[in-house]
Parts: structure tokens; sequence; C-alpha cells
């Protein structure tokens, strides 16, 4: 199997038997890998010249007659994106059914608004879709809770085990390692065969709040949250995943009427996540969840609350 990789990377130009072993050493084992990956990675992975990595990756491209999809394609590309529904039935209408695959789901609140909740809420509900499929859960803040895992399974009349045995958690601790992790779900994919259908990232940006402070430190950050972002989308598209990651926001220093916060990361974040919901607090126990600058959903807004079940609808 391994050998017959190899010859089929072997073939593009400028890939003699020692580069392609650099390759597929840095997880680089398809010709997808390299069509999907940018110049960069390949100078990295292989330390080959950028002219030399970009002649590799267009002739990838070419191999596998990627690039333009006819719509007919397309469409049924989209017949296979996947919904994961919560037991919030308002909360999955907001989304348009459910957590999407393919895309990136973003929520971002302040603290106690939801997010972590949702995240552990899914990771359940992934199981009522589709049976042995894995989530991979990175959790940078220390705020994965089995017991919570197991409450929410049981109360969904799930086998807390069961669902625990497909949650892979990894703790991420600093933004390096959070994007390092990020990489490495591809290979779990295509090296391990895993059936990762959900990725969580908890939280998004923490980490590089943290670390990048300072106004000199800003454009470094934007760039490598960017570089972070991009591959979640990839995984996202590529093999057909559910992202949802969690953002958490700051005063807004200036702001004296309307709301006075805002999310981290600004538009590099923003941009990239394909659903956006701003969670808040509401009366009692419940929360308030609002769809903001969706292409295709309006932006609207919903209750829920936190239950045993994860989130449910209001009442
Ligand atoms: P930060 O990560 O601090 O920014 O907050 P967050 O948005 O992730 O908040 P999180 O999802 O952790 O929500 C915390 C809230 O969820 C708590 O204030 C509780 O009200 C509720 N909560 C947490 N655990 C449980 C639980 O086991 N049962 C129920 N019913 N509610 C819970
Ligand atoms: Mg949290």
């Amino acid at each position: 199997m391994a050998k017959e990789v190899k010859l089929e990377i072997e073939k593009l130009p400028g890939v003699g038997a020692a580069t392609a072993e650099k390759l597929l050493t840095a997880g680089y084992d398809t010709l997808l890998s390299i069509a999907v990956a940018s110049p960069g990675e390949i100078v990295e992975a292989a330390g080959v010249s950028e002219t030399a990595a970009r002649k590799m990756i267009i002739a990838a491209r070419d191999m596998l007659d990627m690039g333009f999809e006819s719509g007919l394609d397309y469409l049924k590309k989209r017949q296979n994106i996947f919904k994961i529904k919560t037991p919030s039935e308002n909360f999955n209408q907001l989304l348009g059914g459910g957590l999407e695959a393919g895309a990136i789901t973003e929520a971002f609140g302040p603290y106690g608004s939801g997010k972590t909740q949702i995240g552990h809420t899914l990771a359940v509900m992934l199981q009522k879709h589709q049976e042995g499929a894995i989530v991979v859960y990175i959790d940078t803040e220390n705020t994965f809770r089995p017991e919570r895992i197991r409450q929410i399974a049981e109360a969904n009349g799930l086998d807390p085990e069961k669902v625990l045995e497909h949650i892979k958690v990894a703790k991420a601790y600093n933004s390096d390692h959070q994007m390092l992790l990020a990489e490495k779900v591809e290979d779990l994919i295509t090296k391990e065969k895993l059936p990762v259908k959900l990725l969580i990232v908890d939280s998004l940006t923490a980490h590089f709040r943290a670390e990048f402070v300072g106004r000199g430190t800003l454009a470094e950050r934007q760039q490598k949250l960017n570089k972070h972002m991009h591959t979640l989308l990839k995984i996202a598209d590529v093999h057909n995943v559910v992202v949802y990651v969690t953002n958490q926001v700051m005063a807004k220093p200036d702001v004296f009427f309307g709301d006075p916060t805002e999310a981290i990361g600004g538009n590099i974040v923003a941009h990239n996540s394909t659903f956006r919901i701003y969670l808040r607090k509401g009366r009692k126990d419940t929360r308030v969840a609002k769809l903001v600058d969706s292409p295709s959903l309006p932006d609207n807004e919903t209750v829920f609350r936190i239950t045993e079940k994860g989130i449910e609808d209001a009442i």
C-alpha cells in the first residue's frame, strides 16, 4: 500500500525517492493532500524550493483533474452534507436544521454563555446521527468533562461508555500545539482511516489571545489564526466534517450605545466561519442564541436552556 502511494507521488515533477519519502513522513500520502496544500506547507515538509513546490501542487491538481466541478457534482456533494441536531429544535432551526458538515460554526459570547455546553452536547449527539463516528475535541481550557458527557448521553438514551469511547480528547497547551493538533486530525482521517465527523476546538482563540499581547504582535497573531482557520476549513470541506469552534468576546472600550462587546480574532475568524452564533445569558437559566452574517440564512434569534440533555428549548 505504502509503496503504491509512493509511486503515485513520485510521478510528480521534481519528486524523487528521497523527496517522496519526506512528503510521506510529513503526512502527504495522496495526490489530493498535495493538491490542496499551500506551497509553504510543501516547502516545509519536503525542503524543496517554493517554485518546485508550486509545480508539484499544480501537477497534482492536473492529475486529479480537480479545480472545476460541474453544478451536478456540486449538488451531489451538497447532498452528502449532513447536519448534527441538538435536543433543542429551536437551536437547530436557527442553523437551518442543525450544525452543518463541510462548514465551520463559531459560537462566541461571554463567560458562562453556553459555548462549552453546546460542544459537549454535539459530541454526544453525533452518535445519534451516525453511530460509530468519531469526535475530535481539542480542549484548550481544560473544560472537557467526561462526567457531563455521561449525563448528556444517558438523558438522550445513548450508552455513555460507547459515546465516550468515540470522543478523542486532546489538550492543547499553547497555540502552536493547538495548530499542530488540528493538522494531525487530517492524519487520523487519511492514515488511520478514522471516521472523524465532528471536530471541536474549545476555545479557538484563548491561547492566541493570551500569548500575543500588545499591538506589535497583532499581525503575527492574525497570520497564525488565519493559517489555523484554513486547516480547519480544509478538514471540513475535504473530509465532510462538522467543525465547531468557540470564541470569547472582549469589551470594546469606545462603544457607548449598542453592543459593547466584540469577538476575538476579528475579521480573520469571522470571515472563515460559515455560521456565527452570538450567545448571551437570558432570563433565569435561559440563553439567547443569535445567528449573525450568515450567507444563506436570515439573522435570527432563539432561546434555549442548558439542561441534563445538554441544551433544550426554553419553555
Ligand atoms: P467560558 O468558556 O468561560 O467563556 O464560558 P462558556 O460559554 O463555555 O460557558 P459554559 O458552556 O461552560 O456554560 C456554563 C454554564 O452552563 C454554567 O453557568 C451552568 O449554568 C451551565 N452548566 C454547566 N454544567 C451544567 C450541568 O451539568 N447541568 C446543567 N443543567 N447546567 C450546566
Ligand atoms: Mg467554555
